[in-house]
């Protein structure tokens, strides 16, 4: 009997979905304004992220229903290492830091695979559906926004071992869907995948000072380079 799970996940997070693609960074991201500072940043939360996810689901390997929904050739650490290693140089390890909201969102998914693994489905889905489906148009707005070159900082974006995005996003719901759990569960799950979203806005939000700040930057700059070159033009007219 199916659980439906997938579309009640579809239909249950459609409000925070659309809440997500509202955040200043993110919008900021999809009209192309890409800061690598803060860039950087938001890979290195989504490693800790990532690794806390894929080894929990790794821990839980035999559990009964996680298990069925561990897919590795999901798993985003591998690729995020690569990323960094671009971002910040190979010393990356020593220089990366989890903020306040990425801690919270680590220490959620550490919480929930100890007391409840079943909600880790929610923190899978949330992420890994999402990637598969903006990852192609992220990758570009990344490349063209940040001037990167040769594949360089977005291996976070391929998927090796999935040559068909779509086919697989359906073999994941349908994965979803046959999952042996009751409607309570589905709908804890669902609660949960609504609080995921929630921690991935508070990880955007916090970049969004570092952007206004980088973008105040770049103004003052570039207009104090112009009063500059302003008022030596002014000194030359004077002494012609
Ligand atoms: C940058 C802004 C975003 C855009 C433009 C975007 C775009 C999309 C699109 C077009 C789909 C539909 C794919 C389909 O019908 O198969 C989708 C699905 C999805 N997105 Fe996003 N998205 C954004 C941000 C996010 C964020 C921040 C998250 C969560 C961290 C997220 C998680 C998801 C999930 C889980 C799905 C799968 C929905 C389902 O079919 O059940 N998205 N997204």
């Amino acid at each position: 009997m199916s659980s439906n799970l997938a579309s009640k996940l579809r239909v249950g997070t459609k409000k925070a979905h659309t809440m997500a693609e509202n955040v200043g960074f993110v919008k900021c991201f999809l009209k192309g304004v890409v800061e690598k500072n803060s860039y950087r940043k938001l890979v290195a939360n989504l490693y800790f992220v990532y690794t806390a996810m894929e080894e929990e689901m790794e821990k839980l390997s035999h559990h009964p229903i996680v298990s069925q929904i561990n897919f590795k050739e999901l798993y985003r650490g591998r690729s995020l290492e690569q990323d960094l290693a671009y971002y910040y140089g190979s010393n990356w390890r020593e220089q990366i830091q989890l903020s306040p909201a990425g801690a919270a969102y680590v220490q959620r998914i550490r919480e929930i695979a100890a007391t409840q693994p079943e909600l880790l489905i929610a923190h899978s889905y949330t992420r890994y559906l999402g990637d598969l489906s903006g990852g192609q148009i992220l990758r570009n707005i990344a490349v063209t926004g940040m001037n990167l070159t040769d594949g360089n900082g977005t291996a976070f974006y391929e998927f090796a071992d999935i040559p068909d995005e779509k086919a697989f996003k359906n073999q994941y719901r349908q994965t979803l869907d046959e999952l042996p759990i009751d409607d309570a569960m589905a709908d804890r799950i669902v609660d949960e995948a609504n609080a995921a979203f929630g921690m991935n806005m508070k990880m955007f939000q916090e970049l969004e000072g570092n952007l206004i700040k980088a973008i105040g930057q770049m103004l003052f700059n570039s207009l104090t380079r112009r009063r500059t070159r302003g008022s030596t033009e002014g000194e030359l007219a004077t002494a012609e």
